[in-house]
């Protein structure tokens, strides 16, 4: 059998915290547990694998460069420097979209205040602004979706210049959220899709790095 070069993957996952005062912050309800599930298959596939991640309750594996990160322009500063040397970038991160425009250096107290308003800031688009010195290298992106899920996971795939994107659906009857399993599709550049039901999130990354790897490998 041929012996297949080790890719040096880059991963991200979990949360950003996004700061308001020093207690306080913006996130959302991420758990981190794909982008750990696939740093896991990837190791045990014995890939160079490094995980950007925000803060999660989990426990990174073993055999893996592991960066904590806080906030998006965090994340992005530590993107920047190492997807220079990557083959491969998946961002399963849920990176805030926006952030406190003002971080209080001492922590707001609601004595005096009838209401607070917060200012929000976009953050930048992390994928997107790599993605243009993509190279040779393999983009997967990550989406979730209330409604219209193919026609807007396609829609980023295109947009975000990617060459995989998984994406699922929240609803009452799909949770992708935690460990348990759920509903998932993956599309690629020529639109196909390979629709995913009631994946565990150790399969759905083992189906997403053998595409992954048939990409690298021209396979
Ligand atoms: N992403 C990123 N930087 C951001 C936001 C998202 O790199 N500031 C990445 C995510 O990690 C994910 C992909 O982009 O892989 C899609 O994220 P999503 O939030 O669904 O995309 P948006 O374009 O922000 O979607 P929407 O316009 O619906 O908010």
């Amino acid at each position: 059998m041929k012996k297949r070069k080790r890719l040096n993957i880059l991963i991200t996952a979990g949360p950003t915290q996004e700061p308001l005062d020093p207690v306080r912050f913006i996130s959302n309800h991420s758990t981190g547990t794909v982008g750990y599930e696939i740093a896991k298959e990837a190791a045990l596939r014995r890939h160079r694998v490094t995980l950007i991640s925000g803060p999660t309750a989990l426990t990174p594996p073993g055999g893996i460069n592991f960066i904590k990160i806080n906030t998006a322009l965090e994340m992005r500063e530590r993107l920047r420097v190492l997807f220079d040397g990557a083959d491969c970038l998946i961002m399963a991160a849920a990176v805030s979209d926006f952030r406190p425009e003002r971080v209080s250096k001492s922590k707001i107290s609601k004595t005096g205040k009838k209401a607070l308003t917060v200012r929000l800031v976009r953050n930048p688009d992390i994928l997107s602004e790599l993605s243009l010195k993509k190279g040779g290298r393999v983009l997967a992106g990550f989406c979730l979706e209330t409604r219209d899920v193919l026609r807007k996971a396609i829609k980023k795939l295109e947009e975000k210049r990617l060459d995989l994107i998984v994406a699922s659906r929240l609803s009452r009857d799909n949770n992708p959220f935690g460990s348990g399993k759920a509903d998932f599709l993956i599309a690629d550049k020529e639109k196909r899709a390979s629709m995913l039901k009631g994946i565990s999130k150790k399969n759905l990354s083992k189906l997403l790095l053998d595409k992954i790897e048939n990409l690298a490998f021209n396979v």
